[in-house]
């Protein structure tokens, strides 16, 4: 089957879903982040402090060309990861790409952005950062999930719509 792919912005609990979602199925969970993490020896804000930003990226690529190669997962992608186009071409390969869109103003009012680089700039940043990247994860995404009402009811709402689609469950 298909791996279920979690795109959206920082803090919009693609982890916390991902998380619920792979207990529920019995999947595998892989978190590029982590993984970029455990590659690089160090925490996300030090690797683009030390070696910047198309460092991280690169290390998204890499990791993106590995998983299109492997099904049956459930994946938490870092928040910018769609922005190569490359990326999205790859996970598209062996999974389906389930956008979470949060309203970023709730996220930013109630999830904390500790370690997260972009989004140290405050709340207008932040919602400028979504603005451009909304029609990203759109054009990314198979599907679009607008319910965060508590994490049970986002992945149940995620698992009804994904019964509905072809070579997922
Ligand atoms: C980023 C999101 C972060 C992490 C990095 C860059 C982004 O992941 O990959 O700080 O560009 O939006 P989360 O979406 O899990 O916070």
């Amino acid at each position: 089957m298909k791996s279920i792919v979690l795109i959206g912005m920082m803090g919009s609990g693609k982890s916390t879903c991902a998380r619920q979602l792979s207990k529920t199925l019995g999947r595998e969970l892989v978190d590029t982040d982590a993984q970029i993490v455990a590659r690089a020896g160090k925490a996300i804000a030090d690797v683009f402090a030390q070696d910047g930003e198309q460092a991280f990226r690169d290390w998204e690529t890499a990791i993106c060309c590995e998983l299109s190669g492997r099904d049956d997962l459930v994946i938490a992608t870092g928040g910018g990861l769609i922005l190569r186009q490359e990326n999205v071409q790859m996970l598209r390969k062996s999974g389906v790409l389930v956008f979470l869109n949060r309203s970023p103003e709730l996220t930013f009012k109630t999830t904390s952005m500790d370690g997260r680089p972009l989004a140290q700039s405050g709340k207008a940043q932040f919602l400028e950062t979504y603005a451009v990247r909304l029609p990203f994860y759109r054009a990314a995404a198979a599907l679009e999930i607008c319910d965060f009402s508590s994490v049970p009811k986002t992945v149940t709402e995620m698992l009804r719509k994904l019964k509905n689609m072809e070579g997922i469950l």
